[in-house]
Order: structure tokens, then sequence, then C-alpha cells
């Protein structure tokens, strides 16, 4: 009676395995995924429906290790190494390779396993479940293909920008060398007409008062030669700057009667000059040179009737406030007119070499290269204030020469 009834409970406790065994295959056998097992020792020991289907399993002596075939041999030792290292760790597995289908082609297959343990604790091996992410894989790899391409697209549009730049930095250059030749020969040949003309007339005349007018013309003409080739050798930066400590105030009533010629009778000249003066370290002839040039301008600008004033003043400079022009104490010297002033366009290029809106003979367009090019040689910068019909002033600042021993020279 007795092994009776533990035949019975032990039929009973089959019959509840079987049961349970079957109630598992049929849940992995209609998964959407492929799920597997193993043992403690990773041998694959289950396998369900679709896993057999996908590669191809037909008897259980093919299902150890008659998957591996299928994997590309490229992935093959990586998968392996990934679930060695998962196996000895009893940790999760995770891995994405692929698969050379005999039917589908190449497919991505992820990969992904627990650790199995009984209720004692003991490891029992794997169950995991692998799922064909082919197509997600195709869409990261579009995404990153599109990516690619955007990047290079962005790339190339860069660079031919940069090219289309340069491009039009030459286009401007060749423009410019074309005005250079173009004033420059009008311009001398303009002096040596005067020249030529006023020592063909002194050779053949009697006349002392009139050789010594010739003279007088033939030479001045000369000297505006002079000036430009000059502007046209520190444009071209050949002409290295000779700075000496002094005070603008000086340099400035020093040129009077030259600027005031140059500006004409009609014109009211003003000079307002800092008291205690406004000590610097400059090249005199090149300051001179510049504030000709700005004065010369000045008056080109009012015509024939108008207001000029140059003033020097001690002044404070924010940063940012004048272009490439550190913050702190500068001495400013102005040229200020009343004349037909500038739009911001002409602004924009005037400091550019060749730049200019008069006709052929009247201007090179060096003026302002040549102001901008001394400034910043000795250290300091150029401001505009103008707008068409409201005059232009035209501010050039100078590291001032104080007690404190000179700032550091900038080289442009
Ligand atoms: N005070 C000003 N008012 C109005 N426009 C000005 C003034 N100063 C300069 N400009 C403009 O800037 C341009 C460039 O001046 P810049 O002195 O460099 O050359 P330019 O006077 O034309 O020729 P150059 O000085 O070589 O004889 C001028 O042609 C003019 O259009
Ligand atoms: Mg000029």
């Amino acid at each position: 009676v007795l092994t009776l009834r533990d035949e019975t409970a032990r039929i009973k406790a089959e019959q509840r395995l079987s049961e349970s065994e079957a109630r598992f295959r049929t849940v992995a056998d209609t998964a959407p995924a492929l799920i597997w097992m193993t043992d403690a020792e990773g041998a694959t020991t289950f396998a369900n429906r679709r896993f057999r289907g996908f590669f191809g399993i037909k008897t259980e002596r093919q299902l150890a290790t008659g998957w591996r075939d299928a994997f590309h041999p490229e992935d093959l030792p990586l998968l392996d190494t990934a679930f060695a290292r998962a196996l000895e760790g009893r940790q999760r597995f995770e891995h994405v390779a692929r698969v050379q289908h005999p039917t589908h082609g190449l497919r991505w297959l992820r990969m992904e396993g627990a650790p199995r343990f009984d209720a004692a604790g003991y490891f029992q091996g794997y169950i995991g479940a692998s799922i064909d992410v082919t197509e997600a894989k195709k869409a990261e790899d579009d995404l990153k293909r599109i990516n690619e391409l955007l990047e290079e697209r962005v790339g190339d549009a860069l660079a031919e920008k940069a090219k289309a730049e340069a491009d039009l930095m030459h286009a401007q250059r060749m423009e410019a060398v074309g005005r250079l030749t173009g004033g420059v020969a009008h311009d001398f040949n303009n002096l040596l007409t005067v020249v030529i003309g006023a020592l063909d007339i002194i050779l053949r005349s009697e006349d002392p008062a009139k050789r010594q007018k010739l003279g007088e013309a033939a030479l001045s003409a000369a000297r505006r030669g002079e000036r430009l080739t000059h502007q046209l050798l520190a444009f071209s930066r050949r002409q290295a700057l000779r700075p000496e400590a002094m005070d603008v105030n000086g340099l400035i009533r020093e040129g009077e009667p030259l600027l005031r010629r140059a500006v004409g009778e009609a014109v009211a000249f003003k000079l307002k000059l800092r008291r205690g003066g406004a000590r610097v370290s400059v090249d005199p002839a090149q300051f001179e040179a510049a504030l000709l040039n700005l004065v010369v301008n000045a008056r080109d600008a009012v015509g024939e009737t108008g207001r000029i004033t140059v003033q020097t003043q001690q002044c404070m400079v924010a940063a940012g406030e004048v272009v490439d022009l550190p913050a702190g104490d500068y001495v400013c010297v102005s040229v200020t007119d009343d004349g037909q002033g500038m739009t911001p366009e002409i602004m924009r290029k005037v400091f550019e070499p060749f730049f200019t809106t008069k006709s052929v003979g009247k201007g090179t367009g060096l003026g302002l290269s040549q102001v901008y090019g001394f400034a910043r040689q000795s250290g300091g910068g150029v401001k505009i204030v103008s707008s068409p019909g409201k005059g232009a002033e035209i501010r050039l600042y100078l590291p001032p020469l104080g007690e404190e021993a000179p700032r550091e020279r900038i080289t442009t």
C-alpha cells in the first residue's frame, strides 16, 4: 500500500512537470523571438521553434553547435569572447552579430541572455532571446549615412564659400592693382608734365622772376611725386617707422601753414589743441603725412567753403569701442569737417588701399590706408564718425607717452 501511494505521488509529480514543460514549450514556440537555453557549461540545451527554423536545426544533435555555422566568420570570435566573459562572471549577456542566413541573406541578430539559478542558488546556465534587428540596424545605418552625407555637403559648401571669398579677395586685389597702375601712372604723368614744362621754359627764359616762379612750381610738383612714392612705400610696408617721443600739438602747429595752404582761403581752418600737450611716440614724418591726408580729405569733402577743425584730446577708450584697439587711455587726434560725409557702405571700404570715390588723377585711394597703417604700426587705431550730408570726423588714437613705460607696440 505504501509503495503504491508513493508511486501515485511520483506519477502525479511527473505529470505536473511535463505539464509545466509543455506550457513553457507552447509559450516559447509562439514567442516572436529566438528563445534558447544553455547548461552551466554554456552548451545549448533548448531552442524554440523559431530558433530551429531560423538556423535550420532539424535534430537534437545539431542543437548544441548547429547554429554556429550561420554566424558571420568575422563576428563569431567576438560572440564567443562576449559569451565566455558573461558566463565566467555569471552576468547578463548582450551582443549583436551578423548572421549569413541561407534564405534571408545577411541579418543582424541581437542576443540577450540572463543567468539561471536553482532554488539553492546554483548556477544552471542561461536563458535568452535573440531578435532580428536588421531593419533597425538598416535605419540606423541610413541615418548615419545621411548624417555623413550632410556633413560632407556642409563641408563642401563651406569649402566653396571659402574659395569664393578667396577668389573675391583676389579679384579685389587685382582691381586695386589696376586702379593703382591707372591712378598712379596718371598722377605721375601730370606731375612730370608740370616739371618738364617748367624746366623747358626755365632753360629758354631770361626773366629771373619767371624762372623763379616756374622753379618753385616744378619743385612743388616733384615734392608731390615724392609724397606719392612715400605713400606707396608706406603702403607696401617697406618703410619702417622711426618713432620718437614728441608732443603732437607741436607737430600740428609746425605743420599749420602747410595745412592752411592745403585747405585754401575759403575754408575756415581751426586748431583746438589740448592744453598741457599730447605726448606720444610716433614717427613725425608719418604723423605729418597722416594729418595732411586727413586734412586734404576734409578739404575735398567740404568743396568750396566749409569748416575744418583739427583737435587733440586725451580720451578713454572702452573695449570694443574702436576696432582692434585695446581699452585704455589714448591721445586722440581728430579732423572734423562739415562736408558731404560718407555712407556706411563707403565707410566700410575707405581703409582699403586704392579705394577712392574720386576721379582718376584726383585721388589714388592711399590716403586713409596710410593713416590706418600708421596708426596700427604706432600701437593705435582709427575710427570714423560720419553720415551722408552731416560731415565727417576721423579720429586717430595714439598710445600716450605718460609717466609709465611705453606700452608694447602692436605689430601688424
Ligand atoms: N572727410 C571725408 N568726408 C567724406 N568722405 C571721405 C572723407 N575722407 C575720406 N573720404 C572717402 O574715403 C575715400 C578714400 O579716402 P582716401 O584718403 O583713402 O583716398 P582718396 O582721398 O580718394 O585718395 P588719396 O588720398 O590717395 O589722394 C575717399 O575717396 C572719399 O570717398
Ligand atoms: Mg585722401
